[in-house]
């Protein structure tokens, strides 16, 4: 018997960590930093382990496990799950409005819901007493298959609800419907990953997501950053929500991911008006959408109109243009990555799709090329959706003339002319000579990064210079750099040259993470370097450690401890460890305490509109949250500044009327500066 006690503060720890877990992914508003969050998890997952009879199906830690399945298994569906009826454009929705009011005139009267039409995979959840019991692919809308194992692994997804206790009563048996996505930063940050580690890239956002959670092992799952949002209750015993509206504000209190884009209108004009919103900032929006669903609101009025086929009247997707153009492969040229990965892309007859230009794409890898048979000289589609890199989708056969050519991929570095490499069991080639040019400006380029050194003024074209003139060898050559160095470079004057050696000077006080990360090590980034960082004292210790004790710590694996080991064995980089040390660019490491962010905001309220310079809206958010500010969706007499961006939407009209402060990124780094320096004197 386990002692009461302990049943008790497992109940609690599993309550909490649900709620904050909550927080920081639905509700993207985290109220404990990501320590103590994970000390909370640490604390229950050794009292589970202690007590493995304290284990509930709905602990946060069950979240991941379980070996891969053989196959899944299907289950039958509660009630049909419909699909939509498409209208291209606004004349086919006011078409489908005059048919739905023919067949029943309360239509006339009738409100309207417009949401986002989600690209993603949809999902059907399944909830006794509140219990996530079950989730299922939609199928062929009758039967699904069985992918809880998957879906427990997405973590907006709530285990138990209601999240937050007595926000909303929970009917004993409740049937949800929502879409599994993938959002266009977590795609292009995954694939730099794999890029990273020399594996394969995916294509697009919407097949990742359906692909990983079809996944017969949760724990690649696990590993992929998908996404949930719900909205429609598909079967539920003793619940009486009488409209669609009221629908996706239960399941928000329930604690289910609802997207921030649902509008409710009055009538349908105000619909379309709303679904064209959508469509002019669908590249602003932090997913890929192909268009708005506009839904009529009352429910009764929905299920009385009926289905045709397996789309309901009661509702139409209002599709936006796909974004898929094509034009001709002109020729491919190759990339030199950080690492030394080698990557093909398209050079493109340029053409326009959704008002920009594109003259390039990308193409994954060069097995890639050989898999779609593309040739240089082809008409190909190309797709782009938002701020996710255009890419190639694959050649218009039909179109070809003769005259194409296969295409062959480079034997050597098209830099720095060594021969190239093919790692076993990577799709990637590489150039692994470590004095290769193109490699240096990339390591460059990130070893002043915001994430690494922190080097301000010092991007790729700098770079690019620093190398071309030969003034800098190594990352370490940095800071023996000299004004007059300096000066020799185009377009650099007194000021400039001035203003990169006092920022290249500050850099020397970086943490030993930050260092780390800088060397552009494979496969290690910022978590990685944060642990490396965590056990070791300085350079000289990481450079010590062997591949087994490198492999002792949590979070690293055979593959980054070779890596590790490989890169300090290197003599040049020996030679550029000596001169960092030189530079007195050598910080020290071990256990630190999380870093005391200065509350500079504290008490201010922020709105984010249109698309900033540097800084995505997340990581706007985030920093102005951990500097103690807050963020809303909307501009209101208690928005203390409006942060704008480039192609600001109707919050800066609404700033105006109400006499906001407007301020742009660089006029927000300022104000959490200025508050820095302020604290310090
Ligand atoms: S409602 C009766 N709402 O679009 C309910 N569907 O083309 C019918 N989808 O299979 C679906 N976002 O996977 C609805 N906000 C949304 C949606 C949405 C995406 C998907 C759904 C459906 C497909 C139909």
């Amino acid at each position: 018997m386990v002692e009461e006690a302990l049943r008790k503060r497992a109940e609690e720890l599993r309550r909490l960590i649900q709620y904050h877990n909550y927080r920081y992914h639905v509700l993207d508003s985290p109220i404990i930093s990501d320590y103590e969050y994970d000390q909370l998890m640490r604390e229950l997952q050794e009292l589970e382990a202690a007590h493995p009879e304290l284990i509930t199906p709905d602990s946060p830690t069950q979240r991941v496990g379980g070996e891969p399945a053989e196959g899944f298994v299907r289950v039958r569906h509660p009630q049909p799950i419909l699909s939509l009826s498409n209208a291209f454009d606004t004349e086919e929705v006011r078409a489908w409005f005059e048919r739905v009011r023919k067949l029943d005139e309360r239509v006339e009267q009738a409100t309207f819901v417009v949401e986002p039409k989600l690209d993603g995979l949809t999902v059907v959840l399944h909830y006794e007493k509140g219990l996530f019991t079950l989730g299922a692919t939609r199928g062929d809308g009758e039967y699904g298959e069985d992918i809880t194992a998957n879906l427990r692994t997405v973590q907006s997804l709530p285990l138990r609800i209601p999240v937050e206790p007595q926000a909303a009563d929970v009917p004993s048996r409740l049937v949800v419907r929502g879409e599994g996505l993938i959002f266009r930063r977590d795609f292009d940050e995954l694939n730099r990953k794999l890029a990273q580690a020399g594996e394969r890239t995916y294509v697009n956002p919407r097949n990742t997501a359906a692909g990983s959670l079809r996944q017969l092992d949760p724990r690649i799952t696990a590993q992929r950053p998908i996404r949930l949002f719900c909205y429609a209750i598909v079967d539920a015993e003793g619940l009486t929500v009488r409209t669609q509206w009221e629908t996706l504000q239960y399941l928000r209190r329930l604690g289910f991911p609802v997207a921030q884009e649902v509008a409710y209108c009055d009538d349908l004009e105000q619909a379309i008006q709303v679904a064209q919103e959508l469509e002019e900032k669908r590249d602003e929006l932090p997913y890929e959408l192909d268009g708005a669903v506009i839904k009529i609101n009352q429910l009764d009025l929905v299920e009385a109109l009926g289905v045709v086929g397996k789309d309901p009247r009661g509702a139409i997707a209002y599709k936006f243009p796909a974004q898929v153009v094509t034009t001709r492969l002109e020729d491919i040229g190759v990339n030199v990555g950080r690492t030394g990965v080698i990557t093909p892309y398209a050079v493109l007859e340029p053409v326009e799709v959704g008002g920009v230009t594109i003259r390039q794409a990308t193409l994954h890898n060069f097995d890639y090329i050989q898999e779609k048979d593309i040739r240089i000289g082809d008409r190909v589609m190309i797709k782009r959706a938002g701020d996710v890199i255009p890419y190639v989708i694959g050649p218009v056969v039909g179109a070809r003339t003769g005259a194409e050519q296969p295409y062959t991929p480079p034997d050597r570095c098209p830099s720095c002319g060594e021969p190239l490499e093919r790692i076993e069991g990577e799709v990637a080639v590489y150039c692994v000579n470590s004095g290769c040019p193109a490699q240096l400006v990339r390591n460059l380029e990130h070893f002043a990064s915001r994430a690494a050194m922190d080097i301000e003024g010092m991007g790729i074209k700098i770079a690019e210079a620093l190398v071309r003139e030969g003034l800098v060898e190594d990352l370490a050559d940095l800071y023996a750099l000299s004004k007059d160095d300096l000066l020799k470079l185009e377009a650099f004057a007194d000021k400039k040259a001035e203003n990169l050696l006092a920022s290249i000077a500050a850099s020397k006080e970086r943490s030993l993470a930050r260092l780390i990360n800088g060397l552009g090590i494979r496969g290690v980034g910022e978590t990685v370097a944060g642990l490396l960082a965590e056990r070791f004292a300085d350079l000289d210790a990481l450079a010590d450690a062997s591949r087994e004790e490198l492999e002792a710590i949590e979070g690293i694996g055979p593959e980054i401890a070779t890596a590790v080991v490989d890169w300090f064995a290197q003599p040049r980089n020996r030679r550029m460890l000596a001169k960092l040390r030189a530079a007195e660019v050598w910080p020290k490491g071990g256990r630190t305490e999380p870093e005391r962010v200065a509350q500079t905001l504290a008490g201010l309220t922020f709105v984010l509109t249109g698309t900033l310079p540097n800084l995505a809206r997340q990581e706007a958010r985030r920093l102005i949250e951990s500097h103690g500010g807050k963020v809303t969706g909307s501009v209101s007499g208690k928005t203390d500044y409006l942060v704008v961006g480039e192609s600001p939407g109707s919050k800066l009209q609404k700033a105006r009327e109400l006499g906001v402060r407007e301020i742009d990124e660089a006029g927000l780094l300022d104000l959490i500066e200025r508050g820095r320096s302020g604290g310090e004197s």
